[in-house]
């Protein structure tokens, strides 16, 4: 194992005995480890309310890391460099110890000071954490200090505004890592690749060549226990407003000058700038939602999301989201971007679909018929790939078009399962990368978007939920959505890669 030049680092994890920490981080924290992607000299504080010692948490990251990847080599060496301070947020004491601890790892480790603290916590409880970070000093370090925090970043742009203004009196916008852990995803990394990588791709990515461009995540699981979180968030805060948006905004943006933090996030700021905003008596018009109702899924029969525990029995919350946006500038007057995400549907599966123009008529076999659109899918997962869908001429004497696919599925070239993505993104985060991260201005506007629909659908009260059955596509007015337009949805099972 020969281990990196990523400079060593102090991660105090806050939330250290939750979910997170348990099935993403440490699991992440020793793949780096395994891949020498970490340098040697690091260290890893778990700070969290119970009482526990760092024996019982070292135990604890052992068995994760066995849980999530099922190997053991070289774990009681990995797990050496892991320590446990029991804690109080809210209290000076705590953060005191915190500190003695960690100047005395910053020592024993060689880390030079620099210090990440990881919030996998409860959001109410950031402010009060970075206002003890600076007051009791722990930021007062000689290397670098860096917070990664994880969504809901906000409930809305006033208290998303505020949360803001409280983290940067204790840290400055580039000491801040807002997670989005689908832009650590492969595929949709790839998207930028894909685009500003290839000759035929970019001279035809815009509105004379484009009709639409449809992007699905579509997931098999209900809303499990957190339904407490979910009634407060629904499909639109806790998906919507942060991954689909970043992936329209990668799709859409303009080459970036250069390939640094600054550039690509100001070109996708400039996406999010041209959404067109929703008049109140537009929303229903561009936005479908939808709540789930008892149905069958993976052959199990599964309840309604009124019945699911924490859940209102007569909540209003849309465990579903379809719409229609508008991006008003040269490159896409015109084209409708079209993006669907809910729980409880009939597989779990994240895609892209970029659907060109006909080609001006069909002349062959069969031209009274159009011909089957080109489209290009990427698959971000399960599978990862790109499928190219183009017509070709059917076997036989009769020159006649059949639709054929190429394919590239990611996972055939490496022979390995690619890294996950909170992997990449503590490894970015360790390096100084903040690319992938989402900057404040990116967050602003995409609540300002999101926050006209949530307005108009909470004020009123007389929806018709449940409307789509677990294990189904969604509600039948996401189909209108686009009937409107002459456009349908592409069906997700059959564009996976192994079928074609
Ligand atoms: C999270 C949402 O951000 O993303 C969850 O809070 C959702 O509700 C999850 O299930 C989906 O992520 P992935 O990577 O499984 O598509």
């Amino acid at each position: 194992m020969t281990h990196s030049n990523t400079p060593s680092t102090l991660v105090m994890i806050f939330g250290a005995t939750g979910d997170l920490a348990k099935r993403k981080l440490f699991p992440s924290l020793y793949h780096l480890y395994q891949k020498g992607r970490i340098s040697k000299e690091f260290a890893v504080i778990g700070v969290a309310r119970r009482d526990w010692s760092d024996e019982k948490f070292k135990e604890h990251v052992k068995s994760s890391v066995l849980n999530a990847i099922g190997t053991s080599e070289n774990i009681d060496e990995f797990v050496s460099h892991f320590y446990y301070q029991s804690h109080d947020v809210s209290d000076s004491d705590s953060y005191q110890a915190l500190k003695n601890l960690a100047t005395e790892l910053d020592e024993r480790y060689q880390t030079n000071g620099n210090r990440i603290f990881y919030l996998a916590m409860a959001p109410e409880f950031f402010g009060t954490i970075t206002d003890h970070l600076k007051a009791d000093g722990l930021t007062d370090t000689s290397g670098y200090k860096r917070l990664v925090i994880e969504k809901p970043f906000g409930h809305n742009l006033e208290s998303a505004e505020e949360l803001n203004n409280r983290i940067r009196e204790s840290f400055t916008e580039d000491q801040i890592y807002r997670i989005d852990h689908y832009l650590g995803k492969e595929m949709v990394q790839n998207i930028e690749v894909i685009r500003f990588a290839n000759a035929f791709f970019e001279p035809l990515w815009n509105n004379r060549y484009i009709s639409n461009i449809q992007v699905t995540s579509s997931e098999e699981l209900g809303v499990e226990e957190r339904g407490r979180y979910y009634e407060k968030s629904g499909a639109l805060r806790d998906m919507v407003q942060n991954h689909m948006l970043q992936m329209v905004a990668l799709l859409a943006m303009e080459p970036p000058i250069k390939l640094t933090t600054e550039e690509i996030r100001s070109e996708k700021v400039k996406v999010f700038r041209a959404l067109r905003p929703l008049k109140d008596d537009e929303v229903d018009q561009y936005f479908v939602r939808g709540q789930y109702d008892k149905g069958v899924s993976k052959g199990q029969k599964v309840r309604g999301y009124r019945e699911e525990e924490n859940v209102d029995p007569s909540s209003n919350t849309e465990t579903y989201v379809a719409g229609k946006l508008m991006i008003d500038n040269f490159r896409w007057a015109g084209v409708p971007f079209y993006i669907r995400t809910g729980k409880r549907m009939e597989t779990k599966s994240t895609k892209i679909v970029i659907q060109f123009k006909d080609i001006p008529m069909n002349l062959y076999y069969g031209m009274d018929k159009p011909l089957a659109p080109n489209l290009l899918v990427i698959h971000i997962q399960p599978e990862e790939g790109i499928t190219l869908h183009l017509n070709a001429k059917k076997s036989g004497q009769i020159i006649e078009t059949t639709p054929v696919k190429l394919n590239f599925a990611n996972t055939s070239i490496d022979a390995m399962n690619t890294p996950e993505a909170y992997e990449k993104l503590l490894h970015d985060c360790m390096r100084g990368d903040a690319t992938n991260f989402t900057h404040w201005d990116e967050v602003k506007l995409s609540w300002a978007y999101v926050d006209e629909i949530s307005k108009v659908w909470e004020a009123t009260r007389d929806v018709n939920f449940p409307n789509y059955e677990a294990g189904s596509v969604g509600p039948k007015a996401a189909d209108e959505l686009l009937a409107k337009d002459h456009f349908h949805w592409w069906p997700i099972l059959d564009l996976d890669v192994d079928q074609c």
